[in-house]
């Protein structure tokens, strides 16, 4: 649906500071280098702390951090062939959290009736993604497709990011190309226009004109001369629960949100820049210039976003009933999104609970009934 580019002042409704995330979609949580086969991952996805492992054959799993023996997170354990071995009593779990080994239980005797819940997990473009949500639903999602990735003609930066605010704070900070003002320094973008919006069940995209000028505008071949002015058009979109922004084939942004809880937010971006160099130049120099725009420039401009999401998200702390005032139509449309996510979310949550609630119900009056016709049928003894 296409919507109005108008600026215009409307209240922010502070709710979306407040809700949750929809589990129904496949997070970043890591590098997938960082975890070797044998070893184990702890991570966390809006308060729900996972324990990711590989096996020795490079298999992964993902079991909710806890040992539901006496609930010692499980990331402090090992990895036992295929099993995770909790590092209190040894107990053993498979990939599915259930437990297959105690090692002091004599053999004759039962297992425990031991579970801990399992999560779906992938490695894709170098990373690990794990579904929170409804396992049943993981198959008929998959992570952003990265078309840049692996590409030679594509210099590839990677940028992680660790943010204490709620992530729909964040997210208003990549939405909201107006905010050039604050990179001025560092000669961003200026005089940015919104040109469209659009709007989908689970998309925000939104259509700016942007301008450039200055050397490092002419380092990253946003212009061919530092002192002129080059005006391009930028896409951003927001596919919840992570961004794509791209600058006319130039560059392009993937940026995959982890909401951690709700003052916490990581992020793993990553950059792409249009080589212009020969490959065989670009080969040696690509660590060396990795390097460089990581450092000088684009940790730089993160440094100035983090400042202000992060101060931000005090002030809201401060004083949660205060009203703000935003003009960004693109801002209250992906606000919108975040609440309707989690309200979707809310509402199959509390939909299954019913549905589990009717059966129980079902199934305790069935046993009632069965109970009562025994008791009918019960000959006193003697
Ligand atoms: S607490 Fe995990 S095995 Fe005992
Ligand atoms: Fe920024």
């Amino acid at each position: 649906m296409e919507l109005a580019t108008t600026l215009t002042s409307q209240t922010v409704q502070n709710v979306v500071r407040e809700v949750g995330i929809n589990p129904d979609y496949w997070y970043a949580v890591g590098w997938a280098n960082e975890l070797k086969p044998g070893k184990i991952m702890p991570v966390e996805i809006w308060q729900q702390k996972i324990a990711v492992y590989r096996e020795a054959n490079g298999q992964l799993h993902a079991l909710e951090d806890f040992c539901p023996h006496k609930g010692i997170p499980l990331h402090k354990g090992k990895v036992h062939g295929c099993n995770l071995a909790c590092a209190y009593h040894g107990w053993e779990f498979d990939g599915n959290g259930k437990c297959v080994s105690v090692p002091y239980l004599p053999e004759t005797q039962k297992l425990p009736r031991a579970q801990t819940r399992s999560y779906p997990v992938q490695e894709k473009y170098d990373l690990l993604w794990v579904f929170p949500g409804d396992p049943d639903v993981a198959a008929t999602k998959q992570p952003p497709e990265i078309k840049e990735f692996g590409s030679p003609n594509w210099l590839m930066v990677p940028v992680p990011a660790c943010i204490k605010a709620h992530f729909s704070i964040c997210n208003d900070n990549s939405m909201d190309v107006f905010h050039g003002f604050l990179h001025e320094k560092l000669q961003g973008w200026f005089d940015p226009v919104l040109l469209s919006l659009g709007e989908t069940e689970a998309t925000v995209s939104a259509e700016y004109q942007v301008s450039y000028k200055g050397q490092m505008a002419k380092f990253l071949g946003l212009s061919d001369r530092a002192d002129s002015v080059t005006t391009l058009p930028v896409t951003t979109e927001y596919r919840y629960p992570n961004f794509y922004s791209s600058l006319q084939g130039i560059s392009t942004l993937y940026l995959m949100r982890l909401p951690v809880g709700p003052t916490e937010t990581r992020s793993i971006a990553y950059f792409f820049f249009k080589v212009r160099l020969p490959k065989w130049i670009l080969r040696p120099l690509k660590p060396l210039l990795q390097t460089l725009l990581q450092r000088f420039v684009l940790l730089k401009f993160l440094a100035q976003d983090i400042e202000m999401v992060e101060s931000e998200q005090r002030n809201y702390m401060a004083n949660p009933n205060r009203r703000y005032v935003e003009i960004n139509p693109a801002i209250f449309a992906i606000q919108r999104l975040i609440v309707r996510q989690y309200e979707q979310f809310m509402q199959k949550s509390s939909q299954s609970r019913f549905q589990r609630n009717q059966e129980s119900e079902k199934s305790i009056s069935k046993s009632c009934a069965a109970n009562h016709d025994e008791f009918n049928q019960a000959k006193p003894i003697g």
